[in-house]
């Protein structure tokens, strides 16, 4: 889920425009006279993660541990956010969750201010309307553990009333894997683990349901679920202003062809909370005239496409995004044609719905690519890699 930060497109739009070679410098860290060298170093954890699906794989979110005795919350392991919130018993709405009791947490400390949070993509496949994927939520600080990784002290958010879409969600809240989220000045979980020791990236294989075993591993990469060697790419700079995961992208396909819209260079977010693909209107537009005519809007839900359910399984329709490695080498991600319905539409049944939603401003892919490709998160190393899925 992509998190709504200011008028984030805008500024997404500014930092595109300034992106420019980086050198990322890499000091070695002398400990300061006095601080304990022996610190022993945080050894990487799994932590399987389920599926929520409907029709098409949606979200994948796995459990992890607040406060002391501790409570069981599934979260969502979200790249596209920066912060820790969850359902508590502090909101009425969120009868279907798994629900926080701050009352039975002695580490809980209430941090005394309330916020709202707002999402520009949802849990679904649906294109958000207005502000329907907002959270009410009220600071806080307790210890989480993930996979039995502990923190202490961690600065989180409870939520207190949520809008209807979540109210479906199998999973209490969502746990953010921004890059600004979990830097080294953050107060979240990821950070604190970090602060003790635990390599700064992490790496996800989230499958299809018919694969099933997707899992997130902290502080480290599970090699036995890729083939080959993962090819790395720098992220565009990251600044308060611009949270996400993104690669510049030089080039799109269509069942390897292309045209003057696709090669437009852009920069390209990679949100694990998110199972469609965004693109700006043409772009969607001129991908869908590439698989066939006939793929229209839905003008029942503005930023949706679709066809008729019974062809759509024919069309060829493996989209290519081109980026760049770190050492200068094209590499392509692909989605196959396998991805393209994600089932009928509620108010068209005959008609399936297509992968892309337009969204201007906004080019961003999240599980319908993830899925075919073991992603690994450096923090670090300011880079992503990418390995085919063992699927
Ligand atoms: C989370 O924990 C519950 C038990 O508290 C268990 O039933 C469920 O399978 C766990 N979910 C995952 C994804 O591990
Ligand atoms: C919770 O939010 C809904 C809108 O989604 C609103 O109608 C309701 O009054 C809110 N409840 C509280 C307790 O603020
Ligand atoms: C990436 O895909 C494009 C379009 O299919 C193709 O022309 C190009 O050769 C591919 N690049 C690599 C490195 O495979």
């Amino acid at each position: 889920m992509l998190r709504i930060i200011a008028s984030t497109l805008g500024l997404l739009c500014l930092v595109q425009a300034q992106v420019a070679p980086q050198t990322i410098r890499l000091e070695s860290r002398v400990a300061p006279r006095g601080t304990s060298l022996k610190r022993r170093a945080l050894n990487p954890v799994t932590v399987p993660l389920a599926d929520f699906f409907l029709g098409t794989d949606l979200q994948w979110f796995g459990n992890m541990t607040v406060g002391t005795p501790p409570q069981t919350i599934p979260v969502v392991f979200d790249t596209g956010s920066d912060t820790l919130e969850f359902a508590s018993t502090l909101c009425p709405e969120c009868v279907n969750q798994v629900q926080f009791d701050p009352t039975k947490s002695s580490t809980f400390q209430d941090g005394g201010t309330t916020s709202t949070i707002t999402f520009a993509t949802g849990g679904g496949v649906d294109p958000v309307v207005g502000d329907n994927y907002q959270l009410t939520l009220r600071s806080a600080i307790d210890t989480v553990s993930v996979g039995g990784l502990t923190a202490p002290g961690v600065s989180l958010f409870l939520v207190t009333n949520q809008t209807s879409p979540f109210d479906i969600d199998p999973y209490s809240g969502i746990q953010g894997l921004s890059p600004s989220g979990i830097s080294a000045r953050a107060q979240g979980f990821f950070a604190s683990l970090v602060n003790q020791g635990l390599p700064s990236l992490f790496s996800m294989y989230i499958t299809p349901k018919a694969v099933g075993n997707a899992e997130l591993t902290i502080g480290g990469i599970d090699t036995t679920k890729f083939t080959g060697t993962p090819i790395f790419a720098s992220i565009l700079p990251t600044s308060q202003l611009n949270t996400a995961w993104q690669l510049k992208s030089p080039a799109l396909s269509v069942n390897g062809k292309t045209n003057s819209i696709l090669t437009r260079s852009r920069s390209i977010i990679f949100d694990s909370g998110t199972s469609n693909v965004l693109f700006s209107t043409d772009t969607t537009e001129a991908i869908y005239a590439l698989i066939s005519p006939d793929i229209k809007p839905n003008p029942n839900e503005p930023g949706t496409y679709g066809i008729a359910c019974d062809r759509i399984s024919s069309l060829p329709a493996v989209i290519g995004i081109s980026f760049t490695s770190q050492h200068g080498t094209p590499f392509n991600l692909t989605i196959p044609s396998s991805e393209l319905s994600v089932g009928p539409f509620a108010n068209d049944p005959s008609t399936c719905q297509t992968l892309i939603n337009a969204f201007d401003g906004l080019e961003l892919v999240g599980g319908s690519l993830l899925k075919h490709w073991f992603s690994i998160w450096d923090v670090e190393g300011q880079r992503m890699g990418f390995a085919p899925a063992r699927l």
